[in-house]
């Protein structure tokens, strides 16, 4: 396990630039962590590296967001990565939900990586490579430091 303090959002991003960099296609990075811990802020900077426009915010109500790397993105990467998946769980009633609407073909692509936010409400589902990845408050309570523990 590896653990990271943050003392910014851009420092989270970064961390999240620096692991989008190993990405090569199928990925699941799980993350959990309390409202306003840095998921969302992590997820944006997995898209920033990827040179994604959109603006990603948390999936709550949609569940489920794609965002395409672009062509030029992809040429220079030179992978068979070409989305970038987000779903949040935080109103998810069960895992099913999320089987349901196909989930497990997506963990079978090579060609999109998926983060997943609140995933510990369906960790059951998820596969045994998922990379784990927690978010929390510092105990002295600085507002803008986050203990970013990977593969906890
Ligand atoms: N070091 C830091 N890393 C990440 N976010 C930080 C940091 N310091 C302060 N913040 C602030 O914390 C908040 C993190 O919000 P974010 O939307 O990423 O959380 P979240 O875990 O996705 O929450 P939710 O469960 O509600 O979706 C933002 O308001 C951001 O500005
Ligand atoms: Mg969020």
């Amino acid at each position: 396990m590896k653990k990271t303090v943050t003392t910014s959002v851009e420092e989270t991003k970064k961390l999240a630039r620096d692991i989008a960099s190993e990405f090569k296609g199928g990925e699941v990075v799980a993350l959990v962590g309390d409202l306003g811990a840095g998921k969302t802020t992590f997820t944006q900077g997995i898209t920033e590296y990827f040179k994604i426009r959109e603006h990603v915010s948390s999936p709550t109500f949609a569940l489920i967001n794609e965002y395409k790397i672009t062509k030029t993105q992809n040429q220079k990467t030179k992978k068979a990565l070409k989305k970038i998946i987000h779903i949040d769980c935080y109103r998810l009633d069960s895992p099913e939900e999320l089987v349901e609407i196909g989930i497990e073909d997506y963990f079978r692509r090579d060609d999109v990586a998926i983060l997943i936010e609140w995933a510990e409400k369906v960790k059951c589902i998820l596969p045994k490579q998922t990379l784990w990845i927690r978010f929390e408050h510092n105990e002295n309570e600085k507002e803008n430091e986050r203990i970013v523990s990977i593969n906890a």
